[in-house]
């Protein structure tokens, strides 16, 4: 048998008279940049994750990028930043002319902690970015305490963790602003490139909604530089069908997940930790192995798609080798670009694909 390391097709083939039938409504009205679609879909985020306001974007990335420059983060700044997560959480800094300064993560839940932020800080810290990496919420009590009591705003980077929660607060909703990602693989993905800025601060919801569209409220008077950042409505129509699914989506990705910790046996294993403070959205099941690539290609043989997420730490990124820090001094992130295997988790799997996900992991004689 063979099991995809992820199938979209599935979720797309089942909504694909819906989300066509959005396009036509966008396609006949003409509506295809901002406009009425990206506003409901906007409404429609906002109540769906539990945020005050939302602004559609192009992207995640975009996201990040409005919010360093609404926060006024740039040149001579520093910006704590995971060492393991992709690597537009660190374009926040990066874009605006500020240094990252990675920082280590916790080795069971794979995100920042207040210990490892604290590490990280600098007389120059402008800012702080914690990932609520694989759908799993940071522990952010102790780093919203550590934050505050340095004056440093936290920027939430929830790309891959739409709905997830900390302690009943969702995720976006904790920091100054929060950015979300929906490219076509994340828990809420578009067909086409998405993002979104969550804010309860007006003033920083202004200050994105200006940049978003070239710094201007006024056409052609542009009050600051800005960009082209904006929403497609096309997208924006193919999200509000798709939000519509969005929990029972993550209803089955958590269903998959407690079937691998049920299932899952080989020795040497460690499945992603569960914690008390919130139930991950799972966009990765991402477990540590320490034969990580005997284990994956056993797994291969055996028809299971998988992926390296990540393969490398940030600061062991060609583009950051300047930056630093040096090799070994991050070491949990570094054992996790070592040892990390992701498996198939998406809502569509079957009950025999998962079984053949299990037994293949469990037969593995590394
Ligand atoms: C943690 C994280 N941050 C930011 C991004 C950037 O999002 P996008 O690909 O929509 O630009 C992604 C997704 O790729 C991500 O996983």
């Amino acid at each position: 048998m063979k099991v995809p390391f992820l199938d979209l097709s599935r979720a797309h083939q089942a909504l694909r008279t819906e989300i066509l039938e959005s396009f036509a409504a966008t396609y006949d009205a003409g509506r295809f940049c901002l406009g009425d679609d990206v506003t409901a879909f906007e409404s429609a985020f906002a109540a769906a994750s539990g945020t005050d306001a939302v602004v559609g974007v192009g992207n995640g990335t975009a996201a990040l990028h409005l919010v360093a420059r609404a926060l006024g983060i740039g040149p001579g700044d520093d910006v704590v930043v995971p060492a393991f997560t992709f690597i537009a959480s660190a374009w926040t800094a990066s874009y605006v002319g500020a240094r990252p300064i990675f920082c280590d993560v916790d080795p069971t839940t794979f995100t920042v902690t207040a210990e490892t932020i604290a590490a990280a800080l600098t007389p120059k810290t402008k800012a702080v970015v914690v990932v609520h990496l694989f759908g799993q919420s940071a522990d952010m009590d102790p780093i919203l305490e550590l934050a505050a009591s340095r004056g440093i705003p936290v920027i939430e980077d929830c790309a891959q963790a739409h709905l997830a929660t900390y302690r009943g607060r969702p995720v976006g909703t904790m920091g100054v602003a929060g950015t979300f990602s929906f490219y076509p693989t994340k828990n809420l993905g578009g067909v086409g490139e998405g993002g979104a800025v969550v804010s309860s601060n007006s003033e920083v919801l202004d200050r994105v909604k200006l940049l978003r569209v070239h710094g201007s409220n006024v056409r052609y008077q542009h009050d600051d530089v800005g960009y082209n950042y904006r929403m497609e409505g096309l997208q924006a129509g193919a999200l509000t069908v798709k939000l519509k699914h969005l929990e029972n989506y993550t209803a089955g990705r958590r269903a998959v997940a407690q079937k691998y910790r049920e299932g899952i046996q080989l020795k040497d294993v460690t499945l992603p930790q569960t914690v008390e403070w919130g139930e991950s959205v799972y966009h990765q099941f991402t477990l540590l192995h320490p034969n990580r690539d005997g284990l994956r290609a056993h797994l291969t043989a055996c028809g299971v798609g998988t992926d390296l997420i990540y393969p490398r730490a940030l600061h062991q990124q060609p583009c950051y080798a300047a930056v630093g820090p040096a090799e070994g001094s991050l070491p949990v992130a570094e054992k996790l670009a070592r040892d990390c295997l992701s498996l198939p988790i998406f809502p569509e799997l079957t009950a025999a694909e998962i079984a053949h996900v299990v037994e293949s992991v469990n037969s593995f004689e590394g």
